[in-house]
């Protein structure tokens, strides 16, 4: 179906839906008149209709009902509470693209039993500015539907299909929890730059530039790696070779893969819950 036809459902108008919303709408992919909105408090849906002008509804019913593209924008812990009561009322045009992190694509079958076209996505926070890196994964029924799955989260960043289980948890951990991972090193940048004297918001702006800067240089030519961009940057013996020798020498990777590991051990624990 073409995506401007698409009549796009949110069940739950959270910071997430709002983000999507925004890059929707913003974007030109879908017009406000063809989203709908229901919340379990009223608050948010005042704010989606004056801030966004979308349609909202006071069931999750009526929303089911009212659209054929539905995206679940509930918390993890309230998706079985949100779907059990109306799980009847999906069919097979339903397609259903569930943001809750931790709840695999089988946990969402066996939810939602009548709805075969269903998608997994994890966004990560810069979706709210539209840089996110966004990882989806579809049930076996929803491979027809693809290409309105990439189509509808385009306008959030860089959309990257992804298999369920482990290439998803890395997704989940490297992207979706790397955006705090990388703002922890921007701290400890603009923390050592204020200990030398710079001012706060002059040292949280320098670390903040020295980021993108090194993120856009990369992004700028995609076909050189990493290493070879830094070997450009770093001369033999020089000050930024001494200071990678010790980043070497006090094993930083080591630290950062532990971690990456640990984050996704409680992955692997919230989705037991989840399912
Ligand atoms: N935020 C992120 O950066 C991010 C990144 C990746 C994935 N996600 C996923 O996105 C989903 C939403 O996260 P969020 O950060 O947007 O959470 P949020 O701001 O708490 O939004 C969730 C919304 O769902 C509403 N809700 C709960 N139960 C409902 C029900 N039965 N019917 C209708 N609405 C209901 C809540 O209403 P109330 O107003 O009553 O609380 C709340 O507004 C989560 O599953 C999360 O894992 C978020």
């Amino acid at each position: 179906m073409m995506l401007k036809r698409r009549k796009i459902g949110f069940l739950g108008a959270g910071n997430m839906a709002q983000a999507m919303i925004r890059a929707l709408v913003e974007s030109g992919t879908v017009d406000r008149r063809n989203i709908w909105v229901t919340n379990r408090s009223g608050g948010k849906l005042k704010k989606a209709r004056d801030e966004f002008g979308v349609n909202t509804l006071d069931t999750n019913e009526e929303l089911v009902d009212a659209c054929d593209t539905i995206f679940i924008a509930v918390k993890p812990q309230d998706l079985a509470e949100a779907l059990e009561p109306i799980a009847s009322s999906f069919h097979e045009g339903h397609l259903v693209l569930s943001l809750a992190a931790g709840f695999p694509i089988e946990a969402l079958e066996r939810l939602l039993p009548g709805a075969p076209m269903l998608a997994r996505v994890m966004p990560n926070a810069p979706a709210a500015i539209r840089r996110a890196v966004v990882g989806y994964c579809l049930s076996a029924g929803a491979s027809s539907a693809e290409g309105s799955v990439r189509d509808l989260l385009a306008p959030l960043g860089y959309v990257v299909a992804c298999e369920e289980g482990e290439p998803f948890q890395a997704l989940t951990v490297s992207c979706g929890s790397g955006t705090g991972f990388v703002l922890e090193f921007m701290q400890y940048w603009q923390e050592w730059l204020e200990g030398h004297g710079f001012e706060t918001e002059i040292a949280r702006k320098m670390a903040v530039e020295t980021f993108l800067g090194a993120a856009l240089m990369a992004e700028h030519a995609p076909e050189v790696p990493f290493h070879d961009m830094q070997d450009k940057v770093v001369s033999k013996k020089g000050v930024t070779a001494a200071g990678l020798q010790s980043m070497r020498e006090f094993e930083i990777e080591r630290a950062l893969r532990y971690s990456f590991e640990r984050a996704a051990i409680r992955d692997s624990e919230l989705a037991g819950r989840g399912r």
